[in-house]
């Protein structure tokens, strides 16, 4: 079956074409971070405008590169959650729109859900289950127990920033553009990670939970000292400070996963999101997860993308009996797994 994928949650409108679930015919992105970068983030407003330019034809494009016709189609798959709201109606309406008019079904996918499928999607053999779920992006940084494709169970998350937004308000901070993600890594290289013995929050308690919060602020002091006038930021001190951060970051999400694997005997681990692009992230569960089976997402779909969403659209029809979702379906801007 032919799975048409619509993605629209944040600034980026992704439309794919998807086989069975897993062979991707098509793939484009047409990405509006040139657009949000001056602002140093992302604009709700401008981010719908541009979704309602591309949609269309970014449809038109998935289908001339897949070499299928828009009748050859059995299915479409949108992101209907979670995401900016005015962001996710524009994907939602378009599927549902479509969906009347070709007289075929749809259905609505949990973004962060489709994030771990995109491993599973880049990966030929299967996770074991149950498997842990990590998702690090820049909306979400949470640990699931994947008990099947389909049944999860939360058992950490962060109580403020998410993993992404961590390295993107840092990134500001040292004057970097938006995203600041890839230009952190990039400096990070440059730089000395003990240089500055940043740590991420430990919550009390709930030892798999997240919190970057408190090293943000501790970047944030080491950039301008509460006690003194601003210091100089020299290129060496920048590479230092975004080394520093990564390091602390990146070590945590690491040991929290380990800590899981260790509690529920699990071996198997899924990543997705945005965040699993850094280098360092996965060195570091090469150099310390080394009992550890981990599936990582392929590039083109560690970020944000429509082949993950049309490859779990396949998975969730069979999953509701092959019947598509009623047309009262509404986005949110939050959803558990
Ligand atoms: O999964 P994603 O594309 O979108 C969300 O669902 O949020 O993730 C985007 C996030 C951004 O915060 C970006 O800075 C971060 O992923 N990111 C990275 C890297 N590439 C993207 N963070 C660290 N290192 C990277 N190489
Ligand atoms: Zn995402």
């Amino acid at each position: 079956m032919l799975v048409l994928g619509i993605e629209s949650t944040c600034d980026e409108t992704a439309c794919a074409i998807v086989e069975d679930g897993k062979k991707i015919l098509s793939n484009l992105v047409a990405s509006q971070a040139a657009m949000h970068e001056v602002y140093g983030g992302v604009v709700p407003e401008l981010s719908c405008r541009s979704h309602v330019e591309d949609l269309v034809p970014l449809i038109d494009q998935a289908l001339i590169q897949a070499g299928v016709s828009i009748n050859d189609l059995g299915l479409i798959a949108v992101a209907h959650a979670p995401g900016l709201v005015g962001a996710l109606l524009i994907g939602l309406n378009g599927a549902k729109a479509l969906s009347l008019a070709l007289g075929i079904p749809f259905v609505g996918i949990n973004h962060v859900e489709a994030h771990l499928y995109a491993a599973i999607m880049s990966n030929d053999h299967s996770p074991s289950y149950p498997c842990i779920g990590v998702v690090v992006s820049g909306g979400h940084t949470a640990l699931w127990l994947m008990k099947s494709l389909g049944d999860y169970e939360l058992i950490g998350q962060t109580v403020d920033d998410a993993a992404g937004e961590a390295f993107d308000k840092t990134a500001k901070m040292l004057g970097l553009p938006y995203p600041g993600g890839p230009q952190i890594e990039k400096l990070a290289q440059n730089g000395d990670c003990k240089a500055f013995a940043f740590k991420s929050g430990v919550i009390k308690g709930k030892p798999l939970d997240f919190s970057f919060s408190g090293l943000k602020t501790a970047v944030l002091y080491s950039i301008k000292p509460q006690d003194k006038a601003e210091i100089e930021l020299t290129e060496q001190k920048k590479a230092d400070i975004a080394a520093s951060f990564q390091e602390a970051a990146l070590r945590d999400v690491v040991d929290k996963t380990l800590l899981a694997a260790e509690k529920y005997g699990i071996k198997d681990i899924v990543l997705g999101g945005g965040v699993t692009n850094n280098k360092r992230l996965r060195a570091l569960f090469q150099e310390r997860g080394r009992n550890l089976n981990c599936f990582w997402p392929s590039r083109e779909l560690s970020l944000d993308n429509a082949a993950m969403i049309a490859g779990l659209g396949y998975h969730v029809y069979e999953r509701k009996g092959q019947r598509g979702d009623n047309y009262t379906l509404p986005c949110e801007t939050r959803l558990p797994l």
